[in-house]
């Protein structure tokens, strides 16, 4: 396997009192490129299953990070797509989630998504599916996010083929959302308010938990048709999540009782404080109304271990930041209908583009390091301010906002977030394309070049932006005097830290 970010200490089923099933046929993972499936996929292949993985966006991506996989591109919107992914295919993960639509979207499009499966499953000769949604009592008046993970779970029952369903609650892992929410909120802020729904109760479980479940499932066939309910072993108020992680980083923080407790504004601040932009934050905490605990535990009878406590799943996700092994993070998953997705290759002409270069006598390899160190933790090298006063006006307005930081502060690959930015292309000590995500009258890209010329290299960096609209171009016009100084030094400084 080629990506690095995997050691053989790193996976999690190794400790799984069940076996691997040589004669299993192939295995589907939908949502590979998500937080959940890309850290599932790893896992069945160190154990010798033959996995096929759906994903939507570029083949070649996952091929290179997983060699031994096969990769369908297919959506699951489109239902032709859908049963040629699930052609000779044994059991199928169902891991696809349209979270970062935002909650105006998600709910429509994930039914129609599921709905679709159902029908392509019932066409082939799929034998089972393994689901994991959402803890939350059906009885109670659910978020719209917990009640559109329960019927999921209701439209693919409807399939002939055995589900397996299982549901968590909150998941806490690096790079899982849950846990960059809580971890900046305790970092962020000394005073935090407490609304009567933080008294409620939630029994959080670790990635690893999560992973072995999954994998568990698929190897005791008496788990078919089955629902299961996961947790690990505390109980806590989302009062005493924060408290819990506040007391390990030694951090005091008052809380203090609220009598305003509209979830909405709660969570549009949280967006403000933390890397997950609002469209996230307001799925995700609308469920705190709700309580998640497991009511029923029959999982155990099948699967024996004993899951890691809220600490210790807390330690474990910081430790892996600290190593800078996030292996997948919440904003990895990205929806290529989005327009823009539209690479900027796609594009026949482009409105207005701005280039800065400078020459250098150091080797490309170093100067391309230094350029794929760009953004999260190390800024934009000069005048950061500047990006991070454009980032907080984008999270102002629902953007993505530059919070979001990067996965990994060494290395970069295409999909990957930096910042208000995302990989569109990058080609080893040549290239780097970033795709703007923040809010704007219109489309930009930043591309960043080294070039050999002569005894020395080129370093360049060129601004694109594609508009058709009046504010996209008074936009251009406004900001093109800060260009000259922000790019020129940007490279300069590139330059002289490689
Ligand atoms: N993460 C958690 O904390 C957590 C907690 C409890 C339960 N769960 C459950 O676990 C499951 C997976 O969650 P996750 O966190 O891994 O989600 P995620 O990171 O948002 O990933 C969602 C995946 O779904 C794919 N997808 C979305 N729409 C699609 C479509 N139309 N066709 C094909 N693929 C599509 C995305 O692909 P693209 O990259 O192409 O967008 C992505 O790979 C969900 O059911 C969720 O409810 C997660």
């Amino acid at each position: 396997m080629t990506n690095t970010i995997y050691e053989s200490s790193d996976f999690f089923c190794h400790d799984l009192p069940t076996h691997p099933l040589p004669n299993l046929g192939k295995v589907l993972v939908t949502g590979a490129s998500g937080y959940i499936g890309g850290r599932l996929v790893p896992e069945l292949l160190v154990r010798g299953y033959k996995v096929r993985i759906m994903v939507r966006g570029d083949a070649h991506v996952y091929q290179n990070l997983w060699p031994d996989v096969e990769v369908v591109v297919a959506d699951a919107l489109n239902l032709d797509q859908l049963k040629a992914a699930l052609c000779d295919i044994d059991t199928a993960y169902y891991l696809i989630h349209s979270l970062n639509l935002g909650p105006r979207e998600f709910e429509a499009t994930d039914i129609k998504a599921a709905h679709n499966f159902q029908i392509a499953a019932d066409k082939t000769r799929l034998r089972r599916i393994i689901y994991l949604g959402g803890l939350g009592d059906i009885r109670s008046p659910l978020s719209s996010h917990l009640r559109s993970r329960m019927e999921i779970a209701c439209a693919l029952k409807e399939s002939r083929t055995q589900l397996t369903v299982l549901r968590a609650a909150i998941i806490i892992g690096s790079g899982s959302a849950s846990y960059e929410i809580i971890q900046h909120l305790v970092k962020e802020l000394p005073i935090i308010p407490v609304p009567y729904w933080a008294k409620n109760k939630c029994q959080p479980i670790a990635i690893r938990d999560v992973i072995k479940y999954l994998v568990g499932v698929l190897e005791v066939e008496e788990t078919q048709g089955k629902d299961f309910d996961i947790g690990g072993p505390d109980i806590l108020t989302y009062q005493d999540m924060l408290k819990k992680l506040a007391g390990i980083l030694h951090k005091k923080i008052l809380f203090v009782p609220s009598f305003f407790s509209n979830i909405r504004f709660y969570a549009y601040c949280a967006s403000l404080f933390t890397p997950v932009p609002d469209s996230i934050t307001q799925c995700l905490m609308g469920g705190l109304k709700n309580e998640v605990v497991v009511r029923d535990d029959s999982i155990k009878r099948f699967l024996k271990f004993d899951p890691l406590s809220y600490r210790e799943a807390l330690v474990r996700a910081m430790s892996r930041e600290e190593q800078d092994k996030v292996a997948t993070r919440w904003s990895d998953a990205y929806p290529p209908a989005n327009e823009l997705a539209l690479k900027l290759r796609e594009l026949k002409e482009i409105s207005y583009i701005t280039h800065y270069s400078i020459f250098s006598p150091k080797a490309a390899s170093k100067i391309f390091r230094s350029v794929c160190k760009i953004g999260g933790k190390e800024g934009w090298f000069h005048s950061s301010w500047m990006w991070r006063l454009r980032g907080m006006v984008d999270r102002i307005f629902l953007g993505v906002g530059t919070w979001r930081g990067r996965k990994s502060h060494s290395r970069l690959r295409i999909s990957d977030v930096v910042d208000f930015w995302r990989v569109e292309d990058l080609e080893k000590n040549r290239c780097l394309l970033l795709r703007a995500e923040m809010k704007l009258p219109g489309r930009a890209w930043l591309e960043f070049d080294v070039k050999d010329e002569g005894q020395r290299r080129r370093l360049s960096v060129v601004a694109y932006y594609d508009t058709n609209s009046f504010w996209g171009r008074i936009y251009w016009y406004m900001f093109l005097p800060l260009h000259h100084f922000i790019f020129q030094h940007l490279i300069e400084e590139i330059e002289k830290r490689s």
